[in-house]
């Protein structure tokens, strides 16, 4: 019968997150969790790492890179499992980072409809292929390679 403090192997993990057992192992290489190893080199996973993997799931529906969750992860207890006041700050800083791409899409979205119907596709004037385009002032093409005069 299993205890609460159980280790869980890589195979139980995945099937409780509902994940690949290759995408335990990867969380775990960006350093999104970490195991201990058996005797015989086995990993073995605290649960608490479910609750993780569950967060980084959450943030991949949301399009938060994983850079960002590691930076989240970085000011969690690394021996329990997050708590309430924890989820409750990660949310409010994801919810910001939500805001800030939906305010960009909306910008993108802006910009597209000055291009729909035109179809120049022109790398100096579309400021969809060129955004906030600074080097645009010093001519044609591009300014920042090698060429031939
Ligand atoms: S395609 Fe012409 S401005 Fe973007």
């Amino acid at each position: 019968m299993r205890t609460p403090t159980d280790l869980l192997s890589v195979g139980e993990v995945a099937a409780r997150v509902g994940i690949a057992t290759s995408a335990v192992r990867f969380y775990e290489d960006q350093g999104l969790i970490t195991s201990e190893r058996t005797a015989g080199n086995q990993r073995r996973y605290r649960r608490h790492v479910l609750r993780r993997l569950s967060l980084v799931l959450v943030a991949k529906r949301l399009g938060i890179p994983l850079s960002e969750v590691a930076e989240v992860f970085a000011t969690l207890p690394a021996d329990h499992m997050p708590g309430k006041r924890d989820w409750d700050r990660i949310s409010r800083q994801w919810a910001a980072h939500l805001e800030a791409r939906r305010r960009e899409l909306e910008q993108l979205e802006r910009e597209l409809n000055g291009c729909i119907g035109c179809g120049c596709l022109s790398l100096r004037r579309c400021r969809v292929l060129n955004p906030g385009d600074a080097l645009g002032i010093e001519g044609p093409g591009p300014r920042l390679l090698p060429h031939e005069d």
